[in-house]
């Protein structure tokens, strides 16, 4: 049997990723780096339309031509080292696809060399974890378009069927998909920070059961703000630890980790001079939280007030509801101006309403909100920012309040709230006609002599400050 797809990597999205192709009609060839788990996974898919290879040699044999060979190794040197020992073995106009979260400078770079041997290559952005992969995830595709065009049947019928179509999309030249996925990735962060801020609020401050807690999440879920992470949020509150009883999540070490993507977003950031400070801040809470024996240490040294909010509860979690409404329309603000920054200076030529409808289903960041984003983007496509649009303007507008009292109440009670207050901050300063960069301005020019304009005639100036004082 002849196969149509190749999946290299066989660790549970490799393997997710061939069920699904497989499951959609066509004989996958499946290649591991160790032969035990190709060896395992071709006895679990016994009777199924896939292919075992033990050499890559036998491998790229059993595909049909042009091969289409989808890559799903960790990022960074071990896709690398597969695309040196995979290119010489391939024929001109076979195409190799890279699934993982590769960071977007390697996958210009290895589009490149594919090129110089006359591949089709594209960098793919696949989101939705292990589940999505073998049931529908989202799918960002960047490269070659001639590429796409080949992939891109089996491409659509395995990602989520998302309300506006599949989800699965190609964006543009180059690393477009995956530099889509990264920063998808940055909103990740942001959002789930927002979330573990408001665990912290209602459970520190308020003193609410993981139970208690779970119902909020799971009303905020039923709401406009109904999302894949606000249902996991829930689902982990309610769980028990099987052997102890106790609620799972409190027995969970609070140092979160990082595989990088949330990084690159946030360098990326600052390389285009994009606003992204929201994003950024929650991967600096990451880094705080890994930050254990200091912490526990500074506890006893460094004072701060008693957490407990004295707050009327349900007030306080109304406010809280549009706390985290107008964060994680933040989050995906400043992902979305951030593309569109990027696309101007990568040429990517990104479509965001296109981003937007992509991630409706399939992906970690799937949420109602993706609906008015996309209705947004679509009327205005090179919108600067959400909050500019309707329903976001109007939101703002009517609870902008909600989100000071709750950063208030945070800061006044000494619990971090750092994604909601740099939300806060950040449409505050994009809202501000007249900022005090001014001052940075003349500070700037005195100890450095680095000039600055003015506001009532055109030119560059320069003052000898301490001569004219
Ligand atoms: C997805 C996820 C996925 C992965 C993250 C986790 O879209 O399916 O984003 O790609 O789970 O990379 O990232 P961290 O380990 O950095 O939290």
């Amino acid at each position: 049997m002849k196969a149509q797809f190749g999946v290299i990597g066989l660790a549970v999205m490799g393997q997710n990723l061939a069920l699904n192709v497989e499951s959609k009609g066509h004989p996958v060839a499946a290649y591991n780096r160790t032969a035990d788990r190709t060896k395992a996974f071709a006895e679990r898919t016994q009777g199924r339309k896939v292919v075992p290879a033990y050499t890559l040699q036998e491998f790229v044999a059993t595909l049909e031509r042009p091969r289409a060979i989808l890559v799903m190794v960790k990022a960074g040197s071990p896709v690398d080292d597969v695309l040196a020992e995979l290119f010489p073995l391939l024929a001109p106009g076979d195409l190799v696809m890279d699934g993982g979260n590769s960071h977007y400078d390697d996958t210009d770079r290895r589009l490149k060399l594919a090129e110089e041997r006359g591949l089709l290559y594209l960098g793919v952005g696949i989101s939705g974890g292990e589940a999505g992969a073998l049931h529908g995830p989202a799918i960002m595709a960047g490269g070659h378009l001639e590429g796409y065009a080949r992939v891109k049947g089996i491409l659509t019928k395995i990602a989520a069927q998302g309300p506006e179509g599949p989800c699965c999309g190609y964006f543009g030249p180059g690393s477009a998909g995956h530099y889509v996925k990264m920063v998808h990735n940055g909103i990740e962060y942001a959002i789930m920070q927002t979330l573990a801020e408001a665990y912290d609020l209602m459970k520190r401050g308020l003193g609410m059961s993981p139970h208690e807690m779970a119902d909020v999440f799971g009303e905020w879920n039923r709401g406009e703000l109904g999302s894949y992470l606000l249902e996991i949020t829930e689902g982990i509150l309610r769980t028990r630890d099987p052997e102890t009883g106790a609620p799972l999540v409190e027995l969970i070490l609070d140092t979160a980790q990082q595989k990088g993507t949330g990084k690159w977003s946030t360098q990326s950031a600052l390389d285009i001079g994009a606003p992204a400070p929201t994003i950024a801040a929650a991967v600096f809470a990451r880094i705080v939280s890994a930050l254990k024996d200091e912490r526990v240490h500074a506890e006893k040294l460094i004072p701060g007030p008693e957490p407990h909010l004295a707050a009327d509860r349900a007030g306080f979690l109304a406010d809280l509801h549009h706390a985290v409404y107008l964060t994680a329309v933040s989050a995906y603000a400043q992902g979305l101006r951030q593309l569109r920054d990027a696309s101007q200076e990568r040429g990517y030529g990104l479509d965001l309403a296109e981003v937007a409808r992509v991630w409706m289903a399939g992906c970690i960041i799937r949420s109602k909100l993706l609906v008015p984003i996309r209705r947004a983007l679509t009327a205005q496509p090179d919108l600067p920012i959400l909050f500019l649009a309707e329903p976001f303007r109007s939101r703002w507008r009517d609870h902008h309040a909600s989100l000071r009292r709750i950063v208030a109440e945070a800061h006044r009670h000494g619990i971090p709230a750092p994604a909601m207050s740099s939300a806060l901050d950040f449409v505050d300063a994009y809202r501000t006609g007249r900022l005090p960069a001014n001052l940075i301005q003349a500070q700037r020019d005195w100890f450095g002599a680095h000039t600055y304009e003015r506001v009532d005639r055109p030119g560059t100036f320069h003052t000898e400050w301490e001569a004219i004082r």
